[in-house]
């Protein structure tokens, strides 16, 4: 009786270390929120070539990598005047959509490259429509890393980076 209960616990141990080498690590740590509703927002690592190592880091951490990265921001830049600029203006003073260069914020979160993700892939309200077909995740994380540049420019905050903390 002994033996069976010793070698049961055993094997239970050995299942559940396998179990555990099966199971990826978790790849994802960052939990996105629906700007509009703060609900969960599913955002899947892309399974092709947009799954950079930058992509990879900002589901990871949250920080964006391409912030302060000359190329990634000049990539950044030509995507922004094609995409945002009519609305949010060149240098991002604000027009139809809110400025970036100020500290207020429709939604809070958007003082981290999080929350303007979040923006990115779901949409808010009006005019503020998804991009999540229309830029990969990696161009939306360029396109962030140029809103930063516009704020360093025009010497206001450049908190940016980081993952919203304490919410
Ligand atoms: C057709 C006009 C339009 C375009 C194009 C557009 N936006 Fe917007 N954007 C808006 C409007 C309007 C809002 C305000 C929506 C709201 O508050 O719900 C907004 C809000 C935002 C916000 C949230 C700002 C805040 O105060 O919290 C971010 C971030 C943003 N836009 C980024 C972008 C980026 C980056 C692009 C280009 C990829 C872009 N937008 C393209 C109109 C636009």
């Amino acid at each position: 009786m002994k033996t069976t209960a010793a070698a049961f616990a055993a094997f239970a141990a050995f299942a559940a270390a396998l179990l555990a080498l099966a199971t990826p690590a978790p790849a994802a740590a960052v939990e996105f929120r629906h700007p509009l509703d703060d609900k969960p927002l599913d955002v899947p690592l892309p399974l092709d070539e947009a799954r950079t190592e930058a992509v990879e880091t900002f589901h990871k951490t949250g920080e964006n990598p391409y912030i302060g990265n000359a190329q990634a921001t000049e990539e950044g830049a030509t995507l922004y005047a094609e995409n945002c600029a009519a609305c949010h203006m060149p240098e991002g003073s604000g027009g139809m959509g809110p400025s970036f260069l100020d500290e207020q914020w429709n939604y809070p979160r958007n003082k981290t490259a999080v929350g303007q993700f979040e923006v990115l892939w779901a949409g808010a309200t009006g005019a503020m429509q998804s991009f999540k077909d229309r830029l990969s995740q990696d161009d939306m994380l360029k396109v962030i890393a140029q809103i930063a540049d516009l704020r360093r420019q025009a010497g206001v905050g450049e908190e940016m980076a980081k993952q919203p903390e304490g919410e």
